[in-house]
């Protein structure tokens, strides 16, 4: 988030709580945003005539399966509108991204909840709540909070229990991050299949949270759905500079991502060091869950935001004892772990 009027007041200082990256973007599409300003009085007429053939260029990717849309966010929206209408379901693991039970409400449709193991999505739960209702099954990968990923296989098993009327969103907005080599971005799924999607963003890897700019890879008859109930100027033109200057510099995006790589390995240490437990992560985050009293996460949390440090926590049960941490520039994500470990062990002794 853009530090505001209310991070003013608590002073936040390193903001870890939104999941953005702290690297920011590439110099090139920074520059390549201010040079587009020069012709904001214009209309960006169909920028998916210039986006599209640069993402299936980078990506090696077929024109006619990418749709571009305001972020992900909006893409995964208008797949919801698309595909779910009263009397019909999105099905999903039970604390995946916690938005998503609003794409479903939001078409009065139901969301269904799986059971999970860890936070880890169970992919026999999820086919065994599949009904005659389901018409999507939503799959964060990796997910968000827990930063859990389902390898290649479990993502190959679960779309192989799915009926054909039944689309398989994978919202891949972290995959880039991802270094486990089980992992399957789900693309192959696509291009075998007439019932799979896989969403992605620029605002993670590529640092464009603000810029807003999503794309998704499916069949062709989905996007083309998904193209007809988009908006008409569906991009800003500086976002659309940005991000094609984003693509380009692949240097940025690997350092982004090796160095986060690097980061999460060593908070992850660091913290399980010292005797909390972190999920296993692979995207720019890390959710932590801390021992003891049932009330410490919260304390915590007060205790870092009085030192200027914003952590996220949930308002769903399961993440009572949680706190996600998004991994920010080196510096602050050493003074937030270093912090986190300083309070964890005062806390503690307080009540031994
Ligand atoms: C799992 C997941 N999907 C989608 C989004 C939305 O991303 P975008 O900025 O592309 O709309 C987020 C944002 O944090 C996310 O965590």
């Amino acid at each position: 988030m853009v530090v505001g009027a209310a991070d003013a007041v608590a002073k936040i200082s390193i903001a870890l709580d939104s999941n953005e990256n702290a690297f920011g973007p590439s110099p090139k599409a920074r520059a390549a945003a201010l040079a587009a300003t020069e012709h904001l009085e214009r209309y960006l007429e169909n920028p998916a005539r210039i986006l599209v053939p640069a993402l299936a260029s980078c990506y090696g990717l077929e024109e006619d399966r990418i749709a571009i849309g305001f972020g992900s966010d909006d893409l995964l929206a208008r797949i919801a509108r698309a595909y779910l209408q009263p009397g019909t379901a999105l099905l999903r693991s039970q604390n995946s991204y916690l938005k998503v039970p609003n794409y479903a409400y939001g078409n009065d449709a139901d969301a269904v909840a799986a059971p999970d193991r860890d936070f880890c999505t169970d992919v026999d739960a999820m086919l065994s709540c599949l009904t005659a209702e389901t018409r999507i099954v939503y799959l964060a990968n990796p997910d968000n909070p827990s930063g859990a990923m389902l390898p290649g296989t479990e993502l190959r098993r679960l779309h192989a229990g799915l009926p054909c009327n039944v689309l398989l969103v994978i919202d891949g907005a972290y995959s880039e991050y991802v270094t486990d080599p089980a992992y399957e971005d789900g693309e192959a799924l696509v291009r075998a299949h007439d019932n799979v999607v896989v969403t992605r963003s620029f605002s993670k890897i590529h640092g464009l949270a603000g810029a807003r700019v999503g794309w998704v890879y499916g069949p062709p008859h989905v996007i083309d759905t998904i193209n007809r109930i988009g908006l008409t100027f569906p991009l800003a033109t500086p976002s659309l500079h940005a991000a094609l200057a984003a693509l380009e510099d692949r240097e940025h995006r690997d350092y982004v991502r090796s160095e986060t790589a690097l980061l999460r390995d060593e908070a992850t240490q660091k913290l399980n060091g010292a005797g909390i437990h972190v999920y296993p992560g692979h995207g720019n985050f890390i959710l932590m869950e801390m021992g003891g009293r049932e009330s410490l996460a919260r304390e915590m949390d007060t205790a870092l935001r009085a030192e200027g440090i914003s952590l996220r926590r949930f308002a769903s049960p399961a993440f009572d004892r949680c706190l996600r941490m998004t991994l920010g520039r080196h510096a602050e994500t050493r003074t937030a772990t270093d912090a986190i470990i300083r309070l964890y062990q005062d806390m503690r002794e307080a009540r031994a």
